[in-house]
C-alpha cells in the first residue's frame, strides 16, 4: 500500500469539557491518508482510524468532526499531528491559522485546499481500525488554486506541474 499515492488530510474534532463549568474542551487533530469519498447522494466520506488512537476514542463520543485537505505547504502540520504518544494537542494549534467550524466546532485550517464538516452516520470495526462514515454537512474551498500534499512510499511528496 505504500505504492498507492495518497492525499493527506488533517482530521479534527473538539473534545467537550468534562463538566459544563470545567475548563474549555480541547481541540484534537490527526494526520490521515486513509480518507476517501464514498457517496455523492447523500454526500458521504470515510476515514479509517487506528483502534485506540486518540481520534478513534474521541469520535466514539463526538459525532461531529472536520477534515482539512492539506496543501503542499502544510507538511509541518502533517508532521506535528502524527507524532506518537503526545499528551495534548492544545499547543499544536496555537501557532496555526485556523477557524472554528460553525457546524462541528472543530478547527478548519486556513490554507487548506478544502475543508469539510461531517456528522458520523455509522462506525464499523475493521481489523485494528475503525471505519467512520460521515455525512458532509458543509464544504468550503479556502484556497482556490493550490497543490496537494501527497504521501508515497513512506515520504511526503509534491505534485510536479
Ligand atoms: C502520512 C500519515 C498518514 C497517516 N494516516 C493515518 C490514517 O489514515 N489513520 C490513522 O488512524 N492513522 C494515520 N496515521 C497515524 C496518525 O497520524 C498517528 O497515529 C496519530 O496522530 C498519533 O496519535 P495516537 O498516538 O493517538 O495514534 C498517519 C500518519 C502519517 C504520518
Amino acid at each position: 500500500m505504500s505504492r498507492l499515492a495518497a492525499g493527506v488530510v488533517l482530521v479534527t474534532a473538539h473534545e467537550p469539557p468534562l463538566t459544563e463549568d470545567g475548563p474549555r474542551g480541547e481541540d484534537v487533530g490527526m494526520t490521515a491518508t486513509a480518507f476517501m469519498s464514498v457517496s455523492l447522494d447523500p454526500p458521504l466520506v470515510l476515514v479509517s482510524l487506528r483502534e485506540g488512537s486518540r481520534m478513534d476514542d474521541l469520535l466514539a463520543e463526538q459525532p461531529v468532526w472536520a477534515v482539512s485537505v492539506l496543501a503542499e505547504g502544510q507538511r509541518q502540520v502533517a508532521g506535528r499531528f502524527s507524532m506518537k504518544g503526545r499528551i495534548s494537542d492544545r499547543l499544536l494549534f496555537d501557532d496555526l491559522p485556523w477557524s472554528r467550524g460553525e457546524v462541528s466546532g472543530a478547527p478548519l485550517l486556513d490554507g487548506a485546499l478544502a475543508t469539510l464538516e461531517c456528522r458520523t452516520e455509522f462506525r464499523t470495526e475493521a481489523g485494528d481500525h475503525t471505519l467512520v462514515v460521515g455525512r458532509v454537512l458543509s464544504a468550503s474551498v479556502p484556497v482556490s488554486d493550490g497543490r496537494p500534499l501527497t504521501y508515497f512510499k513512506g515520504g511526503y511528496r509534491h505534485l510536479s506541474a
